[in-house]
C-alpha cells in the first residue's frame, strides 16, 4: 500500500525549528560544481528527494559524489566528469535538471539533456534558456524531441529576456562563467538563490557583477577553482512554516533564515493581524486570534513567491472576509483548492484569479497532493482541520521539505507517515 501523510488537525504550533539549506539554490550548485577544475564541496544541503536525483545525474555523468546526509555535506570531483549526456529517464525526475545544459555547456562546449520533468504548475518552456545559450554560441539541434542538445564555440555575448526566468537566469550564468570574455546579462530573475548562485561562481574565480537594474556582469574564467559554499536557508520552506504557525494560531521562532528574504511574505502576514518579529537570523510568528483575508498577487522577487501562493491561499480559506489570489507566473497553480473544497473550503477561480471566502472551520477528510507546494498547503489544510486528514502521493512533500512532518510533530503536530488503511 503507497505511503501516506496522516495529520489530526487542532494542535497550535509551539516551540523554535530551523530552517534547511535552499531546495532551489542547492539544486543549481551541485550543477555548478562541474564547471570547476578541483573538488568542490557544498554545506548546508538539504536532504531531499531532488537533490539525491541531481547527485545521481552527477555521479552518471561520472564526476565523483560523496553525500554525507547526517552532516548536510556534499563532495563533488568533477576531475573524471566523462559524459556530456543525460538520458530522459534521470533528466524527467526534476524540473532543474535543465542545469546540466548550461554547467555541460560551460565545461565542455556541449550538452545533451532529455527533457525536464517537475511540477505540473503550468507550462514551462525552455525558450528562454535556449536563446541565452545561443547568444553564447551554441547551435541548438532540434532532431530530438525527447531532448535538448547543444554544441558550439564559447563566445561572451550580451543576453537580455523578454521575461524574467529563474532557470533561464541561472543556465545563462553557469555557462558564461567558463566562456572567456564580458557577457552582459539584461532583464535578469533576482530571487535569492541568484545571488547564492552568483557567490559560488564568483568564490571559484568567475567575475560576477550585480550592475543593478536587473543587469548582470559576468567575466567568465576557462579554469575555476573548487570551493567549499554554505547554501542559503531556504526561503519557501521558512515562509511556508510562517504560515503553519499562523495558520495552527500558534507560536514559533523560526531560526536559520534570513528574514530580508521573507518581506513580502511578513508584509500580508501583518496585514492579516498575524505579528511578526525579527532578529538578524530568526523570525517569530504568534497568531491567537481569527486572521483576516488579504489580497495576494504574485510576483517575481522581491514580490510575493508563487511558491507560497498556494501555502498561503490555504490559510486564506480560514480567514474573516474575502481574499482574491491572483497567480502571476504558473498558469495551473490551483488545483489543491480543488481538494480543500472536500474539507469545506469556499472559493471560486476565474482563470488566473482565486476569490477565497474564508469559513470558520474546515473538516479532516482524504486528499491528493498533485504538486510540492500544493502538497505543503494540504499539509496547513489539515493542520488547521476539525479531525483526521490523510494525504496521497506525499511523494511531493519529499521533493523540497527536509523532514517537514519531523518539523511539525517537534512543535506539537500530530502528523506521521505511514502505508496503513486510507482515511
Ligand atoms: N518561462 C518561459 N520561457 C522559459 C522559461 C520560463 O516563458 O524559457 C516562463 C514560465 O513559463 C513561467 C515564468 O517564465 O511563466 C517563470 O518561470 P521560471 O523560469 O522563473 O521558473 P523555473 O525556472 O521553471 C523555478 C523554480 C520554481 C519556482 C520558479 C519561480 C527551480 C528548480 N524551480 O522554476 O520552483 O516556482 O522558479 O520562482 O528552481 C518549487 O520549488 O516548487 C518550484 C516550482
Amino acid at each position: 500500500m503507497s505511503e501516506k501523510l496522516y495529520i489530526r488537525g487542532g494542535n497550535p504550533l509551539v516551540g523554535e525549528v530551523s530552517v534547511s539549506g535552499s531546495k532551489n539554490s542547492v539544486l543549481a550548485l551541485i550543477a555548478a560544481t562541474l564547471l570547476s577544475d578541483e573538488p568542490c564541496r557544498l554545506e548546508n544541503v538539504p536532504v531531499i528527494e531532488d537533490v539525491r536525483v541531481m547527485l545521481e545525474i552527477v555521479r552518471y555523468l561520472g564526476a565523483g559524489v560523496d553525500f554525507d546526509s547526517k552532516s548536510g555535506i556534499v563532495d563533488i570531483d568533477p576531475r573524471t566528469l566523462d559524459k556530456t549526456e543525460v538520458p530522459q529517464e534521470l533528466s524527467g525526475r526534476l524540473r532543474a535538471s535543465y542545469y546540466f545544459l548550461g554547467a555541460l555547456y560551460g565545461a565542455r562546449g556541449e550538452a545533451k539533456v532529455g527533457l525536464p520533468g517537475g511540477c505540473s504548475i503550468g507550462e514551462r518552456k525552455m525558450d528562454l534558456h535556449l536563446m541565452a545559450f545561443n547568444r553564447l554560441g551554441a547551435q541548438i539541434d532540434e532532431n530530438d524531441p525527447t531532448a535538448t542538445a547543444i554544441k558550439g564555440i564559447h563566445c561572451p555575448g550580451k543576453i537580455n529576456f523578454d521575461k524574467k526566468s529563474v532557470g533561464a537566469t541561472m543556465n545563462a550564468m553557469l555557462a558564461a562563467a567558463k566562456i572567456e570574455g564580458k557577457t552582459t546579462i539584461t532583464n535578469i530573475a533576482s530571487e535569492p538563490h541568484i545571488s547564492d548562485l552568483g557567490n559560488f561562481l564568483r568564490a571559484m574565480g568567475a567575475q560576477v557583477r550585480d550592475l543593478g537594474n536587473g543587469t548582470m556582469q559576468i567575466f567568465g574564467k576557462k579554469h575555476l577553482r573548487g570551493f567549499c559554499h554554505s547554501i542559503i536557508p531556504d526561503q519557501i520552506e521558512t515562509g511556508t512554516l510562517m504560515i503553519a504557525t499562523a495558520a495552527t494560531r500558534g507560536e514559533v521562532r523560526i531560526n536559520n533564515c534570513i528574514p530580508e528574504h521573507m518581506e513580502a511574505l511578513s508584509a500580508k502576514l501583518l496585514e492579516m493581524g498575524v505579528s511578526v518579529t525579527e532578529d538578524s537570523s530568526s523570525i517569530v510568528v504568534k497568531m491567537h486570534e481569527a486572521h483576516r483575508a488579504v489580497n495576494v498577487f504574485t510576483r517575481e522577487y522581491p514580490g510575493f513567491p508563487t511558491d507560497l501562493q498556494q501555502p498561503i491561499s490555504a490559510l486564506l480559506t480560514r480567514a474573516k472576509g474575502k481574499s482574491e489570489v491572483t497567480e502571476n507566473i504558473f498558469n495551473n497553480r490551483f488545483g489543491f483548492l480543488d481538494e480543500m473544497r472536500r474539507m469545506g473550503a469556499r472559493f471560486s477561480i476565474y482563470d488566473n484569479v482565486a476569490v477565497i471566502e474564508g469559513v470558520d472551520m474546515l473538516k479532516g477528510t482524504y486528499v491528493k497532493a498533485q504538486d510540492l507546494r500544493g502538497g505543503a498547503a494540504l499539509v496547513i489544510a489539515g493542520l488547521m482541520a476539525e479531525g483526521a486528514t490523510t494525504i496521497e502521493n506525499p511523494h511531493y512533500i519529499r521533493r523540497g521539505y527536509e523532514g517537514l512532518e519531523i518539523k511539525l510533530k517537534s512543535l506539537g503536530a500530530d502528523i506521521y507517515y505511514g502505508g496503513g488503511l486510507d482515511g
